[in-house]
């Protein structure tokens, strides 16, 4: 999606590295009016090319003191004024505002973290009439303070030990809060956003899932030529599946799917996922067999890392090969890739200004298998770059992608390989991981909690312990069962089982899979552990 074809009013966040960034724009886009965030030292010419309504200068761990502390280009202020641009600035971004305009900021008496009643001293824009004299409690995070107000600046709030907590300059249309609304902490923070944005800044909410679909395809139409074709490497994921879906409404059977059956994939997964890409969805999409190619080269492997890059350089090899037959069957190279990359990827590869970091991707990079050889110079196209996870799924509702998948829990890239502790070709370990995953995630289901877990599955340990069934002594699997719940999957917490549930599950495993006599429960949080085993 191209920013600038969006046609509906944009609010942009100049972002100097706020660990709420990225909570403001989405709940100005909760609000139906589009935003999005940029580097909050971004060039003029880059601001003004956006042409925002509505500009909000973001918090951030900085020191407005510091030498080399981030801040707006010159003639910003002059260029916003001059074009009826409205600015918000939030805590670090107030004290910019204060400074570049020739007030002053300095350390304050007291630092104020955390939850803090101010209390609203007079009529304002940026709470109205009808809340002088009222208190709210607010989330403040600030160690400097405005202390000299910049000419044509009032201060229309403070905090409960009198330092500044609101500001305004209504006739430049210059805003600050020293405090932060977009967090849920700050209770009345949601309404003063909303005054702010269609009181104060008077932008529509118009920004809908229809639109952002009708624009996506717009795009695409323009930017693949007319006998250009596109690859896709689906992977059953909610992202990929999305993707594809809106680039085949655009182009149509020029987009060419392809989906690998690698052998470690879920019970009947197969199945289930190409009879949703091509039954309900219509996609052109080849399934490629390669259990035994991935197998062969996992024999024996018992190092997960080693397993990762294995499955990677397969999954290359295999869309290579598609790529290549796809270009002897058209006469022609495709030109293009599809890629499901989402917003908060494209916002943790770009760090904030003075972060210190250049990229902090590094924990996921190992998460994103395959991807296509460099050689084959593709273009990409990533539709949904501008979008977060939720706002996929609305997406793929409106492009009629079944509810059921849109709701499908995460699932890694290699697969049950990082659910299978240590060779994953020994025994019957992948067949009794599929018979075991599948009764626990079919319960989850019929107990009516699958939307509640962020994403749960079983894991093979590869240690046998004795029991007794029948009157046989046996010397059998343990499986251990894992559900978290979590925001992103960053960190997360594991989800509390009624005991009778975990004990029909633990049950109905016993009973119904061979070779398993013993079923445990994982119950760490991430951080100490992670989410997957290995
Ligand atoms: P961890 O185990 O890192 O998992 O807490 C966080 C999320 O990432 C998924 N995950 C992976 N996904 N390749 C993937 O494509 C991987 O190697 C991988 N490891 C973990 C995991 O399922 C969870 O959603």
């Amino acid at each position: 999606m191209d920013p600038k074809e969006v046609k509906s009013e944009l609010v942009l966040i100049l972002d100097y590295g706020s660990q709420y960034t990225h909570l403001i724009t989405r709940r100005i886009r909760s609000l139906s009016v589009f935003s999005l965030c940029i580097s909050g030292t971004s060039s003029l010419s880059a601001i003004t090319a956006l042409n925002p309504s509505v500009v909000i200068l973001s918090g951030g761990p900085h020191s407005v003191h510091t030498p080399d502390s981030p801040s707006f280009p010159d003639g910003f202020l002059d260029w916003a004024q001059s074009n009826g641009v409205v600015v918000l600035g939030i805590c670090y971004g107030l004290q910019l505002l204060v400074q570049r305009l020739g007030g002053e900021v300095r350390v304050g008496h007291t630092q104020e973290y955390g939850r803090m009643e101010i209390h609203v001293d007079k009529p304002s824009d940026l709470f109205g009439n009808d809340k002088v004299g009222s208190k709210q409690v607010v989330w403040m995070s600030h160690g400097d303070e405005a202390a000299v107000l910049p000419p044509g600046f009032q201060v229309v709030a403070r905090s409960q030990q009198g330092a500044v907590a609101a500001i305004e300059n209504p006739s430049r249309k210059f805003y600050g809060l020293q405090y932060h609304p977009e967090v849920t902490h700050a209770p009345e923070g949601m309404e003063t956003l909303k005054r702010f944005l269609f009181d104060v800044c008077k932008v529509a909410a118009e920004w809908k899932m229809e639109d952002v679909m009708e624009e996506e395809i717009k795009v695409i139409k323009e930017t693949v030529g007319p006998d250009e074709h596109v690859i896709c490497a689906l992977s059953g994921g909610v992202d990929s599946t999305v993707a594809a879906t809106l680039v085949h409404k655009a182009i149509g059977d020029r987009l060419h799917c392809v989906f690998v059956d690698n052998g470690l994939l879920r019970y009947k997964e197969r199945e289930r996922v190409m009879g949703t890409f091509e039954k309900d969805l219509h996609l052109p999409v080849v399934c490629v067999d390669a259990v035994d190619q991935f197998l062969s080269k996992l024999k024996g492997v018992t190092d997960p890392e080693m397993k990762r890059k294995i499955i990677g350089k397969e999954f290359i090899c295999i869309f290579d090969a598609f790529a290549h037959e796809l270009e002897q069957k058209l006469g022609k190279k495709p030109s293009y890739l599809v890629q499901g990359t989402l917003y908060p990827d494209v916002i943790e590869s770009c760090p904030p200004p003075g972060s210190g970091r250049t990229h902090s991707h590094t924990i996921k990079s190992h998460h994103n298998v395959g991807g296509l050889p460099k050689d084959m110079k593709l273009k990409l196209i990533e539709p949904l770059k501008l979008l977060f996870k939720d706002e996929v799924r609305q997406l793929g509702k409106i492009l009629n992608v079944p509810e059921g998948f849109l709701k499908r829990h995460p699932f890694p890239g290699p697969g049950l390989a990082v659910r299978v502790l240590g060779d994953v070709t020994e025994g019957d370990a992948l067949e009794i991981l599929r018979q075991v995953d599948e009764i626990f995630i079919q319960s989850i289901k019929d107990a009516g909690l699958y939307d509640e877990i962020w994403q749960a599955f079983a894991v093979f340990l590869p240690i046998r312990s004795v029991g007794v069934q029948g009157d046989q002594r046996t010397h059998s699997h343990v499986v251990a069962l894992r559900a978290v719940t979590s925001q992103d999957g960053m960190t997360a917490d594991w989800y509390y089982f009624e005991h009778k549930f975990l004990d029909d599950v633990a049950r109905k495993i016993c009973n119904g899979v061979r070779g398993v006599n013993r079923v445990v429960q994982d119950i760490t949080s991430k951080p100490p552990s992670t989410i997957e085993w290995e």
